[in-house]
């Protein structure tokens, strides 16, 4: 359903008085398949939830300490403690993309924003708007991010850069070797943003993370978000992690309040290992099984270390989005300079088998 559906609902039951909407009516439609926003249907955790459902007659509150209910605390302790970091390295955000917005705001409009041509941007159009300058340097041939070229721009007039490793719609990783060494000759005249939203399902978590430079006091932000591996996209929780300077400049410009539920959510996920492991297994097959597909039909995917698949189709990409969403299933298209390429996110492993067979149904036609 969508956002106008789903007031017209709220609007009939005001006015029926006794008339519920159904719950179906704010389902995902019988039959349809969403592979479109890099969501994950296996979360949120079990526990997570049955977590939430002790603590939903505390929504009246705001979440915050003086109600005795200091989950925030709790949720940030959890991830402090896991990064050798303290609170006041650490902010909490509705969603990474609120932390993203902030800190645009509070370091890139004192001069300009670079970033890659092709990467994730909303919270950049949101930066625009608002004034900020943005400059996109486009991606090496390969697709990769051009640190080389990027490097190579950042004078004093760039107080921002702002990547995403993995990067979004590619799905590729940089070599986090390179990434430090960028991070550290750049940090002395810009702040670095690293967006982290797909860590946790990387070959290699732990070596591709660039948290070790936040505890070496470097000029770096890297942010983090429940969306991915939790499957919390709903729940709108995400936080970010940089020295207290960084971290108190951009807190200033965070205004939503904390969602209490999402925070519950979110705490319980985090120390729920059973299922970030299971998230995680479930998503890696999906994910060779939609390598496989876009083989079997001579296609080539871009080596994805996140929750989507990008591939060059070798036709419009808006036409094979729209034949497929004709089908019920949903994909993404439409990025700029790349016309013929499209995007799939991971869904349930059945949700996949559908796709397999309708995606080579659309590539079969002339
Ligand atoms: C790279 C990247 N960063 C951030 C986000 C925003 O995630 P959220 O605001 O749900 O944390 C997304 C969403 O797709 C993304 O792909």
């Amino acid at each position: 359903m969508n956002r106008r559906h789903f007031l017209a609902a709220l609007g009939t039951t005001a006015c029926a008085g006794s008339v519920l909407p159904a719950l179906g009516q704010y389902l995902i439609p019988e039959g349809q398949v969403r592979l479109v926003f890099n969501e994950n249907p296996y979360g949120p955790s079990p526990r997570a939830l049955a977590e939430v459902r002790k603590v939903l007659s505390l929504s009246a509150y705001y979440p915050d300490s003086p109600y005795d209910y200091p989950i925030r605390d709790d949720l940030m302790d959890v991830i402090a403690a896991d990064h050798g970091l303290s609170h006041d390295n650490l902010f909490i955000s509705s969603g990474s993309n609120e932390g993203l917005q902030a800190a645009l705001l509070a370091f890139g409009s004192e001069g300009k924003v670079l970033t890659p041509s092709l990467t994730y941007d909303a919270h950049l159009g949101y930066a625009e708007g608002l004034g900020v300058s943005v400059v996109r340097v486009p991606l090496r041939d390969d697709l990769q991010v051009d640190l080389d070229a990027m490097e190579a721009m950042v004078d004093e007039s760039v107080k921002v850069v702002y990547l995403a490793n993995p990067n979004n719609p590619t799905g590729l990783p940089m070599d986090s070797g390179r990434l430090r060494d960028f991070c550290r000759k750049v940090g002395p005249k810009a702040l670095v943003i690293v967006d982290e939203a797909y860590n946790e399902l990387a070959e290699n978590p732990a070596r591709d993370t660039l948290i070790d430079l936040v505890r070496d006091g470097q000029n770096i932000l890297v942010t983090r978000t429940f969306s991915k591996i939790f499957g919390m996209a709903g729940m709108r929780v995400g936080y970010g992690l940089g020295r207290p300077d960084i971290i108190a400049k951009t807190f200033k410009y965070i205004m939503a309040w904390p969602n209490g539920i999402g925070l519950t959510a979110a705490y319980h996920s985090y120390i729920d290992k059973e299922f970030i492991a299971f998230s995680r297994n479930k998503v890696l097959e999906g994910r060779a099984m939609v390598e496989k597909t876009l083989a079997d039909v001579g296609l080539n995917p871009v080596a994805s270390d996140a929750n989507f698949v990008f591939v060059d189709s070798g036709r419009d990409g808006m036409v094979v989005r729209k034949a497929m969403a004709d089908e019920g299933v949903l994909i993404n298209a439409g990025y700029e300079g790349y016309p013929h390429y499209i995007r799939i996110s991971m869904g349930r492993l059945e949700d996949l088998q559908t796709f397999d067979r309708v995606f080579k149904r659309v590539m079969a036609r002339a």
